[in-house]
């Protein structure tokens, strides 16, 4: 299965995101990665939906959105409208499990992706009974609301309990701390999308950074 390539933008230039977005475009990206923060779930303020809605008119690929809010199911419509073509809620945004259930019904109706997320201390068997209904699942393998964090490795090993009990069709994505080198350790314990910041934006050589990725 192909690797799906989604560079976080968090770690791109905000003043010049048009000329970031088209560089990852034209070196191999699948998808481009939209961190949206508000201060509360994380302690961070990063992108709302008026920016997702401009850089919808920008990309030629598809949009994935990490939603890392409170009450997600008050925004998701917005963020659907603003051209979101994958959106991933935190598991631990909700209230409880049928809330979630909800949530991920409502974004599919609305013919987008639904992905959902776990945060480091969050076990992969809280969300076992959701992996039939989402189309993504997010590893988290950094405590979110900053790019730039160190990849934790104990993380990633949820990857392998999702694998097993997932349908075959599921995206298994990972975010948090992601190079050649602990996108390879991802890639297999069975994740087949990989989240990069840092790497990708930082490096000097984007085509090879991307490339190496599915390596
Ligand atoms: C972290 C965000 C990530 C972040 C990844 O809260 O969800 O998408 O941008 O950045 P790197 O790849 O630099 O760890
Ligand atoms: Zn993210």
């Amino acid at each position: 299965m192909k690797t799906i390539i989604s560079p976080s933008i968090l770690s791109a230039d905000f003043a010049n995101l048009e000329r970031d977005i088209k560089l990852v475009e034209q070196n191999g990206a699948d998808w481009i990665h939209i961190d949206v923060m508000d201060g509360h779930f994380v302690p961070n303020i990063t992108i709302g939906i008026p920016v997702t809605a401009a850089l919808k008119r920008i990309a030629a690929i598809p949009l994935d959105v990490h939603l890392m809010i409170d009450n997600p199911e008050k925004y998701a419509k917005d963020f659907i409208n603003a051209g979101a073509d994958i959106l991933t809620f935190h598991y631990e945004a909700m209230d409880n499990d049928e809330k979630v259930l909800e949530l991920i019904k409502f974004i599919k109706t609305a013919g987008v992706k639904a992905g959902l997320s776990i945060k480091p201390k969050t076990p992969a068997e809280k969300i076992i009974p959701f992996l039939n209904e989402v189309d993504l699942l997010l590893v988290m393998t950094v405590e979110p609301g900053f790019g730039g964090q160190k990849f934790m490795q104990d993380c990633a090993q949820k990857i392998k309990v999702i694998r097993k009990n997932a349908p075959v069709t599921l995206i298994v994505q990972v975010d948090g701390g992601i190079n050649a080198e602990t996108g390879r350790i991802c890639r297999d314990f069975g994740a087949n999308s990989l989240v990069a910041g840092n790497y990708i934006y930082k490096s000097a050589d984007i085509t090879s950074a991307i490339a190496s990725l599915r390596k």
